[in-house]
């Protein structure tokens, strides 16, 4: 057998490739990055660009070391059979707010705003929707801590969300406090949990010492259950009054702005860095365990990875699970049309012609042409295939006149024009 791509990679086929799904369909991840570079662009987004590998340190400090992405998912990067401590990269956050302390953008105008996109690696359990490559777009502010600039991340998100045609889909919003609510909170949970000790997974034991939070975010079953019968308290009851309020003024300009929203009291997110204002972005044909996105407030990360202070807050969603959705809610992606002319050739000698007036053409159209020469009926069939507008017959006629004899595929015009008048009349039939 042929080798294999890795497990939980895909590759991005063309349009019209057997066992194509949209998922799996290059164009269509072209599609969301293009809609989403207009959305964000718009509202001042500058695009950048970070390694796709970086200190393993930067990671476990960024994401932390309770997280399921840093105790089991990092991909170690080897190089001439040593590793110089490098991972590639499971999330994009960590990196930029590298990159800012290291670039200096706080001589920047604030609140700065940028975005990326671009593969991200976390070994996880493989299925639907969960990879070990997928491809993330990552939208970050930085500079400011004003409830508008919250306010603002969400309602680009539900932009872009609605620009691509997502119907089912929600934004569930909370707030995890500030650093000391947070503490607060886990105390709570320590107390409540302990006694219980026997019956938590081992992942969850170890998460009673290390960071009680991520015990709600457990994929077991029987932690779950456990959490039904406790009836636990919700974070939002545990927010100190600034964070209270930095909360209430987020939703007062979503309500304002007409932003739907839904109030999740008790949400935690799968990484250590966030405070205060955190949500996602579920759709019901993905399941409730898959996040669409995820986002929210990380004030404290530079100086966790040894930077001068700056408040940042953004989200970043995953391209595959926003195709999913898309297939379920039944989207269809605009249909990218084939050549506006494509030459053929009716006779061997004049293959090389018709390339090079193809050649030409392409200072002002998407022109292809045909590698070996056809009768006119088959040319006709192979242009419908390739979705072509136009096809252009070249025999020895039209090359002895100096023509291209061409046909519109769709209304049969046809109409033998000059070589050197093809643009114009290109460009007017396309008016
Ligand atoms: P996250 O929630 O870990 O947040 O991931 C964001 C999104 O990436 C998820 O909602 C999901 O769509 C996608 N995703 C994550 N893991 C996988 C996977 N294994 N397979 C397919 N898709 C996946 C972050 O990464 C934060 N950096 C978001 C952020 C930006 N917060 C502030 N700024």
């Amino acid at each position: 057998m042929a080798i294999q791509r890795p497990k939980g990679t895909q590759d991005h086929l063309p349009s019209g490739s057997p066992k194509l799904s949209l998922d799996t369909r290059a164009a269509a991840f072209e599609y969301v990055r293009d809609t989403a570079r207009r959305v964000l662009e718009r509202a001042g987004a500058q695009r950048i660009d970070t390694p796709l590998f970086e200190e393993a340190e930067l990671v476990k400090r960024g994401v932390g070391g309770s997280t399921d992405i840093v105790r089991k998912e990092m991909f170690t990067v080897y190089y001439f059979g040593d590793h110089g401590g490098y991972v590639l990269r499971p999330e994009g956050t960590a990196g930029i707010v590298r990159a800012y302390l290291q670039g200096g953008w706080k001589q920047l105008p604030a609140p700065l705003k940028v975005w990326l996109h671009g593969p991200m690696f976390r070994a996880e359990n493989v299925q639907k929707g969960r990879l070990r490559q997928f491809h993330q777009v990552d939208y970050e502010v930085f500079g400011s801590t004003d409830p508008l600039v919250d306010a603002e991340a969400i309602a680009l998100l539900v932009e872009v969300v609605r620009e691509l045609g997502l119907k089912q889909v929600k934004v569930k919003l909370g707030s995890i406090g500030d650093p000391e609510d947070r503490e607060a909170y886990n105390a709570y949970l320590r107390d409540l949990f302990t006694p219980h000790l026997e019956r938590l997974s081992d992942d969850s034991k170890d998460r009673l010492t290390r960071n009680p939070m991520r015990i709600l975010d457990s994929k077991s079953e029987g932690d779950q259950q456990l959490i039904a019968e406790l009836g636990v308290r919700p974070m939002l009851e545990f927010l100190g009054e600034d964070a209270a309020a930095h909360f209430a003024q987020v939703q007062r300009y979503l309500t304002d702005w007409g932003v739907p929203y839904d109030l999740d009291p008790s949400i935690v997110r799968g990484l250590d860095y966030y405070r205060r204002t955190a949500w996602e972005l579920h759709h019901e044909g993905v399941g409730a365990k898959s996040a669409l996105c995820g986002g929210g407030r990380y004030d404290g990360l530079a100086e966790q990875l040894g930077g001068q202070a700056v408040p940042g807050i953004g989200w970043a969603f995953g391209i595959e699970r926003l195709l999913l959705a898309m297939e379920a809610d039944g989207v269809e992606l605009p249909v990218s049309s084939g050549p506006q002319l494509y030459l053929v050739a009716l006779d061997e000698e004049n293959v090389p012609l018709a390339a090079k007036t193809a050649l030409e053409a392409r200072a002002y159209a998407r022109a292809e042409f045909a590698y070996r020469a056809m009768k006119p009926g088959s040319a006709f069939k192979d242009a419908e295939r390739r979705r072509a507008v136009w096809v252009g017959l070249i025999g020895s006629d039209e090359a002895a006149q100096g023509t291209v004899s061409l046909k519109h595929m769709e209304t049969g015009e046809q109409k033998v024009v000059p070589v050197g008048e093809l643009a114009a009349f290109l460009q007017k039939s396309d008016d």
